[in-house]
């Protein structure tokens, strides 16, 4: 095992005598995960920790000793609903006075955030960013033996120290990050302020954490990275993100592979060829373009033209059968008038996503963005965010219509959240399938729905014997 695993092993030992003499019995923790797959996959790996420190895991605040919240910094509305949750948690400060809140991730990375969390909110005892998870014994053994507030070192490090434990739900989905950090500095972006360069994982460690999964009867996993196509940059091993596909494809077990996030900069044709040949491989890619506007695409760093983005997809259309695309797109970028958002339009509507990811513009501290002028007013971004929305609402039926009476593979995830007596499950494409059946052993596996009731943005249908 990784020395520096080990040591937080020990470490961890000691956590648990300490939390054990702390609160009396075992210790419960609640952890909340805000942001992307990314900071779920984060939670995992402390929640691995959080376990070898003697935690055992509760859904329930009120039950807690410990409330984790693990923080995302992407957009305001985000920052804005930790705070007014963290607030909210104080009150449960009374009832259990030695309840432990703490916060960590990308929005702790930044200092403005800090000194707030450490002026105004003075009932967080423990704070740490995304550089130093691993060593979440340590800082909780300092929190601990000192018997005051502990805002752990932020300092940046390009280190990757594998083994952490991942405590993984337990449903038919599994994440797993192949690289960490971005490079790419998109100018409205805060990523690579808060996560630090780009590194990625040895292959030998993703491939051997992939079989882990698969042994543990995961179904469908997605590799995680901000951008995966530059995967292997960097490293000493002759590797490129196709050729790490391809060898997982070749693994023995039923699953399928996903992957997120394509940068269409670094997304080539040799890819797009990888994802047609290799029959474990989702048809699905998600490939964001943020804006259809060269201008708009410039100003916001993100080099390729409209022209280019549609090249690649034309050929991936034509390459993948039943190819299914989604993307994240940024209304109301600083300086983005009407007509420049049209071309967004037009490009969604030429492409034919199965569904968007959209976000109204948001300036975060730090970016070149932040500091561009941005005359057109909320109220009027808000219509134009709402132009896109309709505009997608339709393409999606369509897409929905074109699934009534055609039968698809299914991966069931468990009971539906909205309709009592259904399932639902996602297809290859990404596509929610809500089905009816009553027969629980069906979690977690592939089976067969023909779909009966196309909706806009799932689908319904019944289950092929
Ligand atoms: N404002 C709005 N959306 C943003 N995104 C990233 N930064 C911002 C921002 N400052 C969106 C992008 C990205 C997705 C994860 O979040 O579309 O692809
Ligand atoms: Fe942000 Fe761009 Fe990096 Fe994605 S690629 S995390 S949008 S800077």
């Amino acid at each position: 095992m990784n020395e520096k695993i080990q040591k937080q092993y020990n470490i961890a030992d000691e956590v648990a005598e300490l939390l054990l003499l702390r609160h009396g019995n075992t210790p419960k923790a609640f952890v909340h995960t805000y942001g992307c797959q990314g900071n779920v996959a984060d939670s995992e790996r402390i929640k691995g920790m959080l376990t070898k420190m003697g935690y055992t895991m509760t859904e329930d605040k009120e039950e807690a000793d410990l409330i984790l919240y693990n923080t995302c910094a992407i957009r305001e509305h985000a920052e804005d609903r930790v705070f007014g949750n963290v607030g909210a948690i104080k009150r449960l400060k009374q009832t259990n006075p030695n309840l432990i809140i703490a916060l960590c991730g990308c929005m702790m990375q930044q200092e403005h955030i800090r000194e707030k969390i450490y002026n105004s909110y003075p009932f967080v005892d423990i704070v740490f960013g995304t550089h130093n998870q691993y060593t979440v014994p340590e800082i909780f053994k300092s929190y601990l033996l000192k018997g005051k507030r502990f805002f752990a070192d932020m300092t940046e490090t390009n280190e990757i120290v594998e083994g952490m434990p991942a405590l993984r739900d337990n449903s038919a989905k599994a994440w797993l990050p192949i690289m960490y950090g971005c490079d790419n500095f998109c100018s409205y972006c805060v990523v690579p302020y808060v996560r630090g360069r780009e590194r990625s994982r040895a292959s030998a460690d993703i491939i051997a954490e992939f079989k882990e999964i698969v042994a543990e009867g995961y179904k469908d996993i997605t590799l995680l990275g901000q951008n995966v196509n530059s995967y292997g940059k960097g490293l000493d091993e002759d590797i490129n993100f196709s050729k790490l596909l391809r060898s997982l494809n070749e693994l023995d077990g039923e699953f399928t592979i996903r992957f997120m996030t394509s940068h269409p900069k670094d997304c080539t044709k040799e890819l797009i060829d990888t994802i047609a040949e290799c029959e474990k491989l989702s048809k699905h890619i998600h490939l964001p373009v943020q804006s259809g506007n060269n201008r708009i695409l410039k100003e916001m760093n993100r080099h390729y033209t409209r022209e280019k983005y549609l090249e690649l997809i034309s050929y991936a259309k034509e390459k993948i059968e039943g190819l299914s695309l989604t993307s994240d797109i940024i209304v109301g970028f600083p300086g983005e008038t009407y007509e420049e958002f049209c071309d967004t339009l037009s490009l969604v509507k030429e492409v034919g996503y199965t569904s968007l990811f959209t976000f109204i513009f948001s300036s975060r501290k730090g970016t070149k963005a932040s500091l561009m002028e941005d005359p057109v007013s909320y109220d009027e971004k808000n219509k134009w965010f709402k132009e896109l929305c309709d505009l997608q609402e339709d393409i999606a039926s369509e897409h929905s219509a074109k699934m009534l009476g055609k039968a698809y593979r299914v991966l069931c995830e468990g009971k539906s959240k909205t309709l009592d007596g259904y399932f639902a499950g996602r297809t290859d494409g990404n596509v929610i399938i809500e089905f009816p059946c009553d027969n629980e052993d069906l979690i977690g596996k592939f089976c067969h729905v023909k779909v009966t009731e196309p909706l806009n943005w799932l689908v319904r249908g019944e289950l092929i014997k």
